[in-house]
């Protein structure tokens, strides 16, 4: 079947074909211009403008098209929620009387192990609904609320259902080296994840670890940087979320593919960080929920790094699932243009899962993962907590479309 998306007011395009991924400082060069775009039979992108011999037309009048929003960064899947703790942590309680009460990671990781595969998946087949329904039409998937190795290659095997079952595309994340499980040192769970990291290898593309004060310091970063390297990984990390530990010098020794959070780097690290092929993947949505620090969005994108948004989806520290709700977050707490924040929820974080020749951008020969929204680009930070997503489509597919908006969508 041959789609033709029709007429729309503006789509969002790369400067150029075949980037691999563009530096937020050239965020600028994308276009914004109006047009068409024609959709193959296989789902593939075959033209910058719309054709007569479509079986399915997309009247886009008024709207704006992009690329498939892309979320890098999520822990899906999980079993239920910390609402909670939230309503505690508002209110003033501090987290070490949150986490000696069981809170914290430690609950999420009691939760997964008490419930079943399948209310496991039946929660995050919803989330994923919703995520579609915002737009996401790629998502990463990370354990690290196992604790044990049977609970990481659990939560692992999980993650890979979820895949089967839900219209985006995944990519899956060992986080292995979350929180450290009682009866642990670092060290000793460290010889535990360097047992197990063979055995992930079968469902993953990147190892992850979480360095902070409380978590993992920096020699269990090079552990874990040698592992990926050894395994042909990628290494990724949670970095500077709450303590400057200096985690950016180690992580770019191993060639990390990003390091995520940032919210307290030291200003020396900005630097080599945009020189880098290392993305920088911030987390608004973390930032704003836990009173966190703001990371220097704007430092590093005028430094030239490859900047991503993502929504750190999880039942702690973010329980935000929707994109352009972080998009409207990065926005304003980063001071970032529209175009900077669509290239940071588009390519770049493709880019980030290692997708980038297929998804993340609109261009020939690419998988025609699209959104349609209702409105200019400009509105969907501006209307912050709308939902601006008309209509979603995979691979040409509309795999969500508002009931409002099915007049747009024409079979012949
Ligand atoms: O990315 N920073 C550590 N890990 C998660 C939070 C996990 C949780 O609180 O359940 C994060 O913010
Ligand atoms: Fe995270």
């Amino acid at each position: 079947m041959i789609t033709s998306f029709d007429n729309a007011a503006q789509i969002l395009r790369p400067p150029e074909h075949g980037l691999p991924y563009l530096r937020s400082n050239r965020a600028s060069e994308l276009t914004l211009d109006p047009g068409g775009i024609t959709v193959s039979e296989e789902g593939t992108i075959t033209a910058l403008e719309s054709t007569p011999d479509a079986h399915l037309r997309i009247d886009a009048t008024g709207c704006a098209l992009l690329p498939g929003l892309v979320d890098c960064h999520t822990h899906l899947p999980f079993a239920g929620w910390r609402a909670q703790e939230y309503e505690q942590k508002v209110t003033g309680v501090p987290y070490e009387q949150i986490a000696r009460a069981g809170g914290g990671i430690a609950s999420s990781a009691r939760a997964l192990k008490e419930t079943p595969n399948d209310a496991v998946l039946h929660q995050a087949r919803q989330l994923a609904g919703e995520m579609l329904q915002a737009g996401t039409t790629t998502f990463e998937c990370k354990s690290g609320y196992g604790l044990s190795r049977d609970g990481e290659l659990r939560s692992l095997q999980l993650a890979t259902e979820l895949g089967r079952a839900v219209d985006q595309q995944t990519t899956r994340t060992a986080l292995l080296a979350h929180s450290i499980p009682h009866g642990y040192t670092a060290d000793t769970w460290m010889d535990e994840v360097e047992a197990m990291v063979p055995a992930a290898t079968e469902y993953v593309t990147a190892l992850d670890i979480f360095v902070e004060s409380i978590a993992f310091d920096l020699e269990h970063l090079d552990r874990m940087g040698r592992l990926a390297t050894d395994h042909n990984l990628h290494l990724r990390a949670h970095v500077e979320q709450f303590t400057t530990m200096r985690s950016v010098p180690v992580a770019l020794k191993h060639n990390a593919r990003s390091l995520d959070h940032l919210s307290a780097i030291h200003p020396d690290d900005i630097e080599p960080l945009a020189n880098s092929t290392t993305a920088a993947v911030l987390l608004p949505g973390a930032e704003f929920m836990g009173k966190e620090a703001t990371a220097p969005a704007r430092a590093l994108i005028d430094a030239g790094a490859i900047v991503v948004l993502a929504t750190d989806a999880n039942p702690g520290t973010s329980p935000i699932f929707e994109l352009p709700t972080i998009i409207g977050l990065g926005v304003r707490r980063y001071g970032l243009s529209t175009r900077e924040a669509l290239l940071a929820t588009t390519l770049n974080a493709a880019y980030v899962l290692d997708l980038a020749p297929h998804t993340g951008s609109i261009e020939p020969g690419k998988r025609a993962d699209l959104v349609l929204l209702d409105c200019p680009v400009e509105h969907v930070a501006y209307r912050l907590g709308r939902n601006p997503v008309a209509a979603t489509f995979i691979a040409g597919e509309p795999v969500y479309v508002r009931p409002d908006a099915a007049w747009r969508i024409m079979k012949r």
